[in-house]
């Protein structure tokens, strides 16, 4: 008999609401139907349609194995969020250190990604001897600079973000020592520099809030159709894309991209998050998951557009917080790398789904198990399990089902099943007791869990599932010789629990 329905009940009522918010996590996993093409990741979507799909990344992040896991698997693409800087490259003139930017070009070379450096003059995160210079030295310093490091990275990196946001608002140009020292040509001087150290690398300008047309991107505009017209060496606009939910869609996005494109130049979207006025509900979210749609299907259909790089991919490593108090959730991961509609809504708009549902790689799972019932012969069997994607790639959950093996003996044939509490929320989460038309030893019923959808992030566990079960006239189990049933307590992997994708055993050992 299944009790399908009876997820938590009477039971998530009392819990503090520490327990209670986290349950809010199971809408990270209303991912909308399955495809096949789930399988594919977002970069090998948006390399069949001619782009790459990358993330920023950081050097303190790729010690969380689940972290990089994901950054090495769904993204062709990867810039250092901060190791390539001034302030990090050369602290003190003329002491150049690569090391951290060394380990960002190492990962990418290790799972096959094109690297886009960032960046080599900008007035931000700048040491403060160059201010400091009498305006004079300011050009040899920023000369030297830029051709230590393009020439460390030559061939490491593709394209570099030569000058970093060089515009006001108002679309003037920014202060900083280099506009003071050489007034608008610094800009050329740069992009000089950057071509002699690494012919072969793209030489961009990049920019925020130059996404829609305006009097920033207009300025923009003018400035690299000067450069053009002067034949310095330039390939293209990076737009950065950190947008808002509460400042709407930058105005004709695609109309923009396409005359910067018309102008023989590439355009790529650089450093795309969208952030919003925390707490996140089911309406910003859905704004983000359709902003950041725009932002893809705008990329495509300019063909100039190269690619688009999200300012890393996961709430867990964003710079929102920090910078904007009180705002975050601006990627397309939540905080336990789980994806979020954003994701779904990337996929769909990179055209996911449109295989017309072929083939597709059952997805790559582990059960582990932890005993929460020191007693083997009371009236409950009270297993705790939880999944793990051991691959590569999202795993879709909706046909994704775990067993957990045990006996009945005597007393009634019917059974109770319940999910007490986990962090996805147990309305995800389907179980019910099936008798085996074969008993096996230590085996003759199974616990089969299951998900009502979503999926699950490369290297991500659901988290704890806290399962129970009962006999409806509540005898007693001997647990004792049950197959599926182990002493430890805390969670370990569990070949004697099975998982299975459709028909498919993907993991586990059956009885
Ligand atoms: C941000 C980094 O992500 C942060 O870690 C750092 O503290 C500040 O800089 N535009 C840019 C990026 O060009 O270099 C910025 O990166 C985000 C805004």
């Amino acid at each position: 008999m299944s009790s399908v329905m009876r997820c938590g009940h009477g039971r998530t009522r009392g819990l503090p609401a520490l327990l209670v918010g986290a349950l809010t996590l199971a809408f990270a996993l209303t991912g909308g139907p399955a495809t096949a093409a789930q399988q594919d990741t977002l970069h090998e979507l948006a390399a069949a349609q001619g782009k790459y799909f990358g993330s920023a990344t950081d050097n303190p992040e790729l010690s969380d194995a689940a972290y990089a896991a994901t950054l090495g698997s769904e993204f062709g693409q990867i810039t250092p969020g901060n190791s390539m800087k001034w302030d990090t490259t050369e602290p003190v003139q003329g002491q150049f250190d690569f090391t951290k930017g060394d380990v960002i070009t190492a990962f990418a070379a290790q799972h096959d990604q094109t690297v886009r450096g960032h960046t080599l003059v900008w007035h931000s995160q700048l040491p403060s001897w160059v201010g400091n210079l009498p305006p004079a030295q300011v050009e040899a310093a920023m000369t030297r600079h830029i051709t230590e490091e393009a020439t460390h990275y030559r061939g490491a990196v593709t394209a570099w973000d030569v000058v970093n946001e060089p515009f006001n608002e108002d679309g003037t140009f920014r202060t900083s020592p280099f506009y003071t020292a050489m007034g608008t040509d610094y800009v050329a001087t740069a992009l000089r520099a950057a071509h002699a150290a690494d012919p072969d690398a793209k030489l961009y300008l990049n920019d925020y809030n130059i996404e829609g047309l305006g009097a920033k991107s207009d300025a923009m505009y003018a400035l690299v159709s000067e450069l053009l017209d002067e034949g310095v060496p330039l390939d293209g606009v990076g737009m950065q894309a950190h947008l808002a939910v509460q400042y709407g869609f930058p105005y004709q996005m695609q109309a923009n991209m396409r005359r910067f494109a018309d102008l023989g130049l590439d355009v790529a979207v650089t450093e795309l998050d969208v952030r919003m006025q925390l707490p996140s509900d089911t309406a910003k979210s859905d704004t983000q998951a359709a902003y950041y749609r725009q932002v893809v299907e705008a990329c495509l259909a300019v063909e100039r557009c190269v690619g688009i790089t999200v300012w890393d991919y996961t709430d867990k490593y964003s710079w929102v917080p920090s910078t904007f108090p009180g705002q975050g959730a601006a990627n397309l991961y939540d905080e336990n790398l789980l994806p979020k509609p954003a994701h779904g809504a990337v996929r769909t708009a990179l055209g996911a789904g449109d295989d017309g549902g072929q083939g597709g790689e059952p997805g790559a799972f582990k059960a582990q198990y932890r005993n929460t019932d020191a007693s083997v012969g009371d009236n409950q069997i009270k297993p705790g399990l939880q999944l793990v994607n051991t691959g590569g790639t999202a795993g879709d959950l909706s046909d994704v089902t775990l067993r957990y093996w045990f006996t009945a003996g005597n007393g009634a044939a019917t059974y109770s099943s319940w999910c007490d509490w986990s962090p996805i929320g147990c309305s995800h989460v389907t179980h019910r007791v099936v008798a085996m038309d074969t008993p096996e030893a230590g085996a003759d019923h199974y616990l089969e869990v299951g998900f009502t959808g979503g999926s699950l992030a490369p290297g991500a566990s659901t988290g704890e599932i806290q399962l129970r079960l009962n006999k409806t006239d509540w005898s007693a189990f001997d647990e004792s010789d049950d197959y599926s049933r182990g002493s430890g307590t805390s969670y370990a992997d569990a070949p004697k629990i099975a998982v299975y994708a459709g028909d498919e055993l993907v993991w586990g050992i059956e009885p």
